[in-house]
């Protein structure tokens, strides 16, 4: 853990009726910033509620950076207040506004960014995002700004973190309309093979897929997949009385046009290829979406206010708790989670 000395005191109380007084104290009020970065995630506006609101109850002075790293290199940042987070807890995308940015992956860009920091005496700044986000958090924090990230992706895939905010969204969501897409693929006896986030784990294919009942899960941490173990299962089930099938592949598999004809070709069933999309990516974030947003947002700001830096705010055990980036970044990049193998072992099991 790297804990640095808190600099300025929270001042908490500014009873003080002395204008000079007051004006010095407030002169004195941590400033900290908030930016969400890479893909946006439902649940994130009720993380940046939780950083702004618990920001300004502890005493500190809390700034939004625009549009991630690329309002940061802009030196952008502007004063938040209490109401300007109102009603936002229940609404997906970002109220902040994200993209991935190239220019700060070269350290001329970390470094304008941090003298904009400093400049305007921004000492901690809380990123919301991937782990993209958190490599930018953690050359930042080279520069002499603290930083902590709070993880936000919809593919969960933070190897130190049991969820990533907009995980719970975006499962709901994915299941809802694989839930519609079987009600045609039942009315017609056909196989749907349909494709869901996650460039590059299954978390969500795997989720999906066993609330949906799939028949196959096809996941890019499957390095053994074959498409003829889904066409023999097909038409296995088809002669225990299985009429319609729903098969789930993982955007970073891919395909799903070639292997709806394949499947066609091979069984005889007709079938029929769908990509989800952007669809799993927007929308009201649920229960867990916003709790968890919540509960990590507080916790960053209390972090910051203690003077940690290079942190990332993560679940263990389903509490909240934290670790280092920089050894979280050591595990691989990107920071990919251990494939969850005893889901995947009883999907195939129940999907017979
Ligand atoms: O945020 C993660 C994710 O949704 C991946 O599942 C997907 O591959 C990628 O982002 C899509 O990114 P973009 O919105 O930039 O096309």
């Amino acid at each position: 853990m790297c804990f640095k000395l808190l600099k300025k005191d929270k001042s908490k109380s500014l009873q003080n009726e002395n204008t000079d007084i007051k004006a010095e104290l407030e002169d004195k009020k941590m400033k900290i910033a908030v930016l969400t970065s890479g893909g946006d995630a439902p649940g994130m506006n009720a993380a940046i509620r939780a950083v702004v609101r618990t920001a300004i109850y502890k005493g500190a002075e809390v700034y939004g950076i625009e549009r991630g790293y690329n309002g940061l290199i802009r030196g952008e940042f502007k004063k938040l207040e209490v109401r300007d987070v109102s009603d936002i807890i229940q609404t997906g995308g970002t109220k902040l506004y994200t993209a991935r940015c190239a220019e700060f992956r070269e350290d001329e860009g970390v470094t304008l960014a941090a003298e904009h920091c400093k400049k305007f005496g921004i000492e901690g700044i809380v990123t919301i995002g991937g782990d993209g986000t958190f490599r930018g958090a953690l050359d930042l924090s080279r520069k002499g700004i603290n930083c902590i990230g709070i993880p936000g992706t919809i593919d969960n895939d933070i190897a130190c973190s049991e969820y990533s905010i907009g995980f719970d969204t975006a499962m709901n969501t994915a299941m809802r309309m694989v839930d519609n897409i079987r009600d045609t693929a039942q009315s017609h006896d056909r196989c749907s093979i349909v494709e869901v986030m996650g460039r590059n784990a299954g978390f969500l294919a795997l989720n999906t897929g066993v609330a949906c009942g799939a028949t196959s899960i096809i996941i890019p941490e499957d390095k053994e997949f074959d498409i003829d173990d889904v066409v023999a299962k097909i038409l296995e089930t088809k002669e225990q009385g299985k009429k319609h099938f729903i098969i789930i592949v993982a955007e970073g598999v891919g395909g799903v046009e070639e292997k709806a004809k394949y499947i066609e070709a091979k069984t005889g069933i007709e079938s029929r290829a769908t990509v989800l999309g952007h669809v799993q990516r927007g929308g009201s974030p649920t229960v867990r979406d916003r709790v968890v947003a919540t509960q990590m947002g507080y916790h960053a700001v209390e972090l910051l206010l203690a003077g940690a830096t290079c942190r990332v705010v993560v679940m263990k055990d389903e509490k909240i708790t934290d670790y280092d980036i920089e050894e979280a970044l050591k595990k691989g990049s990107p920071l990919h989670k251990p494939f969850d193998e005893k889901t995947y072992e009883i999907a195939n099991a129940v999907s017979i």
